[in-house]
This record gives C-alpha cells, sequence and structure tokens, in this order.
C-alpha cells in the first residue's frame, strides 16, 4: 500500500487548514508535514539558498512517501504563499538537484483545498495537475472543504488516501 503524507501550507498554524487536516489525520491516521514549521525561502537563479531546509525537508518526504497530498486555504483563487514558495523550488529539482527530483516520478499527486464556500472551480486545481504532470507524477484528485461546515470532515473518506 502506497504511503501518503499531508503536506500543509498556511499563514497560520492554528486556522482553518490546519483544524481540517489535524481531524483528516486523527480519522484516517495519515502523517502531517507543516511547511510552517520549515526555513525555506523563494526560488533564487543562483541557488544561494541550498544550505535552508528545503533539501533536506523534501528528500525526506520523497524517501518515505508515494502520495503527497497538499493542502491549502483558497488565497486570493490560488494556494497559499508559502504553498506557492514549496512549489517554486521543485525548479531546483529540475536544475541542480536533478536526482532528486526524477524520483519524484511515478509517486501520486492530490490537493485538499478550503475556503469559505463549499465549492471552487476546477481551474483553481491546474498548477498542481500540470506540475504533476510535468514532474510525472500522477494526479489522483482533490477535494474542498467548507472552512464553516466542520460536519463535513465527520466520517471522512478520501479516495485518494
Ligand atoms: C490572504 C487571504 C486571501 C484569501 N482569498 C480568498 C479567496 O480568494 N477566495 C475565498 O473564497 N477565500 C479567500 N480567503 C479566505 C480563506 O480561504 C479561508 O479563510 C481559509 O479557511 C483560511 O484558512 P487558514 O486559516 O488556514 O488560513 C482568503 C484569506 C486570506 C487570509
Amino acid at each position: 500500500m502506497s504511503k501518503a503524507v499531508i503536506i500543509v501550507g498556511s499563514s497560520r498554524k492554528n486556522g482553518n487548514t490546519t483544524k481540517i487536516v489535524s481531524e483528516i489525520h486523527n480519522q484516517l491516521l495519515v502523517d502531517v508535514i507543516n511547511l510552517s514549521d520549515y526555513d525555506f525561502s523563494y526560488y533564487d537563479y543562483e541557488s544561494k539558498n541550498r544550505a535552508d531546509d528545503f533539501f533536506e525537508l523534501i528528500k525526506g518526504i520523497i524517501e518515505k512517501y508515494d502520495t503527497l497530498i497538499f493542502a491549502t486555504p483558497v488565497y486570493w483563487y490560488t494556494m497559499s504563499g508559502i504553498m506557492k514558495v514549496f512549489f517554486d523550488r521543485f525548479s531546483d529539482l529540475i536544475r541542480i538537484e536533478k536526482e532528486t527530483g526524477r524520483k519524484l516520478r511515478g509517486k501520486n499527486m492530490a490537493v485538499i483545498s478550503n475556503s469559505h464556500d463549499s465549492s471552487i472551480e476546477d481551474d483553481f486545481y491546474l498548477p498542481f495537475q500540470k506540475s504533476a504532470a510535468y514532474l510525472g507524477m500522477n494526479y489522483l484528485g482533490h477535494k474542498h472543504f467548507n472552512a464553516d461546515r466542520p460536519e463535513e470532515i465527520q466520517n471522512l473518506e478520501l479516495a485518494f488516501i
């Protein structure tokens, strides 16, 4: 069975995304990594940030998990800033750490989003779907939660876990 991890990217640690993911963790016993616990900076063309936490973090994830589930709030119609910074750093895996990048091939990606609406447009997931395709990952699907309806997180079944 493939081992999954939820990678949380939100601007606050005890906010809606964390609450939803904690509930998923409790119900489905899936591992959780919070990007706020790590120190990594914007993509740098000169790679001066190669000693920050990004490489250790992504290498650990690749080593241990087959399914990467990205959990993000909707911020201005797209993923959170910290999640986008994390995705931008994938460029390092194509340029200076190719061997690590190649290990993403064949792994799975899924997305959990939340906002104060019960549904969002499918376009929201396009950057994830396209990034998965580019990296050679399988895009398994996504699920949106309304942060104001905690009852939506009861008796969860997530197709991609
Ligand atoms: C900077 C920012 C931008 C937001 N933009 C949107 C938006 O475009 N659409 C929307 O429905 N909600 C938007 N929201 C609301 C969040 O999606 C919602 O409050 C979410 O549950 C926040 O999760 P968090 O507590 O993990 O940050 C925004 C919130 C913030 C802080």
